[in-house]
């Protein structure tokens, strides 16, 4: 095995490396690939590529061990400037393989890494506590494609290189009923901190393409993410139980929620407390004729505040920013504020649910209401729209502090006569066409409230790394 170091301090390095019975050779860059740049949170000492470890980019040869011992022999760099991983040209066919701290995989543009379609491959997983059981069955859950648990600064990125999950495997079993497991997501990173997930496109994911939970001060950015219209709970990105995380400029088509905000399942959700919250989504596109652009749940029992989405697209999408909730799921939704909506071609421009169903069990405490509050909506413009607002909240737990101002909506051709229905709700509005609800009246004119301070993540800098490797 070569390893690569790009920096100085080759004899401590030799010491280090010596005990790995690895080979430190002169970097040098050569044929077709000059030095290369890209952006991290953090930038790292040591370097390696995939083919070091016996990788083969056949599309054919499975790469499971290669993945798997290169992370195991990179993660020994941790607490000496860390190390990455690159993924060259070629469709690199793995199964799961976890990561460590760190660390940065960074796939080249012409990189496809390929999800195992061998069952056998997958590690099985016990399920989540905030969810009591799996998704999918009652039972365990696969390991997702890239996991990772308990981490410090973690990247995963490239020139915008593939991760394909070869999702239909799944997709069949599911539509068969066949399932005694959860599917597997594409990438799931968990009780971990500082962590990037950037510049790649992420396609046919078995379930949840990106699945962040019990974590912190997260970098979602520049994310590509295809799956087919009709495939099966293939949401794209779901902070879950997280604090301080900013998705932006994704491009999002898929078979669920674009993006789908979580915090844990009925009672398994409220023991566990775990919310999420400081989070800002900017300049996301969402094509999703069956699902929403932004959901807010349905699994929020942990609670979720202080979502700021700005500059948003949705396009033969069914809702924009959706709440989906019910009785016995407890928690709260409060401080959500969104301004700056193009919608093209929407069943609803605001929905909100409070009878979601879909519990873990029998188990769940009927008298557990949700507290859903605070939820302001400014600056919309939408078209081609079949019903202006479905607001549903629950009856003795009324949805309250509703505002929406700037909205004008062009409804379509087969528009429904009732534009807005509103049940158990409060709130109020300013310059809304087409005419609100007798309970969200309009109370002159001003706008909606948006926050002027900055989240923490906000201010993360992204520094320029760079990686001197022949491929
Ligand atoms: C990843 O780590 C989890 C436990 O943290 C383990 O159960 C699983 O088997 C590991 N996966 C692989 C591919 O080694
Ligand atoms: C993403 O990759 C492109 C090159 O393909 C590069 O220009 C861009 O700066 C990268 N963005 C980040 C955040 O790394
Ligand atoms: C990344 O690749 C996808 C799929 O080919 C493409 O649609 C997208 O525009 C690319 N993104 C960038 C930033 O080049
Ligand atoms: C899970 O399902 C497969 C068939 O899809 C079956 O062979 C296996 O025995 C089942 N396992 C359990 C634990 O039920
Ligand atoms: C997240 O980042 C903030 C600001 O950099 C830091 O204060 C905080 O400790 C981090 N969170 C965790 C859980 O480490
Ligand atoms: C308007 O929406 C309907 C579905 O409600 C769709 O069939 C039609 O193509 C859309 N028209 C335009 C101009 O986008
Ligand atoms: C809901 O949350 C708001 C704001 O935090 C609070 O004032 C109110 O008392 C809560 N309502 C219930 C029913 O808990
Ligand atoms: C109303 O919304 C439109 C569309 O987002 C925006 O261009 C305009 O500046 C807004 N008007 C005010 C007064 O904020
Ligand atoms: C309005 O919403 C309520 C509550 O969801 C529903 O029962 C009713 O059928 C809706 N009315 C119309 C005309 O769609």
């Amino acid at each position: 095995m070569k390893l690569c170091s790009q920096v100085i301090g080759a004899i401590s390095l030799v010491l280090i490396l010596g005990s790995l019975n690895v080979k430190v050779v002169e970097c040098k860059v050569g044929r077709g690939l000059k030095n290369t740049e890209y952006y991290a949170i953090n930038c790292r000492k040591h370097s390696a590529v995939l083919t070091d470890f016996g990788g083969v980019g056949d599309g054919k040869t499975s790469n499971t061990k290669a993945f798997q011992s290169a992370i195991r022999k990179l993660g020994q760099y941790a607490s000496d400037g860390g190390a990455q991983l690159i993924v060259p040209p070629g469709k690199w066919l793995t199964g799961p393989f976890n990561l460590t701290s760190h660390f940065t995989l960074f796939l080249h543009k012409d990189a496809v890494i390929l999800a195992s379609q061998v069952e056998s491959e997958w590690p099985q997983l016990p399920v989540l506590p905030s969810y009591g059981r799996g998704r999918d069955a009652p039972g365990g859950r696969f390991s997702s494609l890239i996991f990772g648990t308990h981490l410090t600064d973690v990247v995963i990125t490239g020139h915008n290189g593939t991760i394909d999950g070869q999702g239909s495997y799944w997709w069949d079993k599911f539509h068969k009923n066949q399932l005694n497991l959860t599917r597997p997501y594409m990438i799931e990173i968990m009780y971990s901190d500082q962590i990037q997930i950037s510049n790649l496109t992420l396609v046919n994911s078995p379930s949840w393409f990106v699945h962040p939970i019990y974590s912190s001060n997260i970098t979602i950015k520049g994310l590509t993410i295809l799956a087919p219209v009709d495939s099966p709970n293939t949401d794209g990105i779901d902070p879950d139980s997280c604090t301080n995380t900013r998705i932006e400029d994704c491009y999002i088509v898929s078979g669920d929620d674009c993006v789908a905000v979580k915090s844990g399942w009925d009672e398994y959700g409220i023991k566990f407390g775990k919310p999420t919250q400081h989070l800002v989504i900017r300049r996301l596109t969402c094509i999703s004729p069956d699902s929403a652009m932004i959901a807010l749940g349905s699994e929020m029992s942990g609670g979720i505040q202080d979502v700021r989405v700005e500059d948003i697209t949705a396009i033969n999408t069914q809702s924009a920013v959706r709440i989906k909730t019910a009785v016995g799921r407890g928690g709260y939704v409060k401080d959500i504020f969104v301004k700056g909506m193009t919608l093209s071609t929407m069943k609803y421009v605001f929905w909100m649910t409070g009878s979601y169903g879909s519990h873990p069990d029998p188990a769940f405490d009927p008298k557990a209401l949700p507290n859903i509050t605070g939820i302001n909506y400014r600056d919309v413009v939408a078209t081609n729209v079949t019903y202006s607002a479905k607001l549903e909240g629950i009856s003795n737990d009324p949805f309250t502090g509703i505002c929406i101002s700037n909205v004008s909506i062009q409804v379509s051709e087969q528009k429904k006569k009732l534009q807005w229905n509103c049940t158990d709700v409060a709130g109020v509005t300013s310059n809304v066409t087409p005419n609100t609800c007798q309970l969200l009246p309009e109370k002159g004119k001003f706008d909606c409230p948006f926050p002027n301070d900055k989240l923490s993540i906000e201010n993360v800098q992204l520094k320029t790394c760079s990686i001197k490797k022949v491929f």
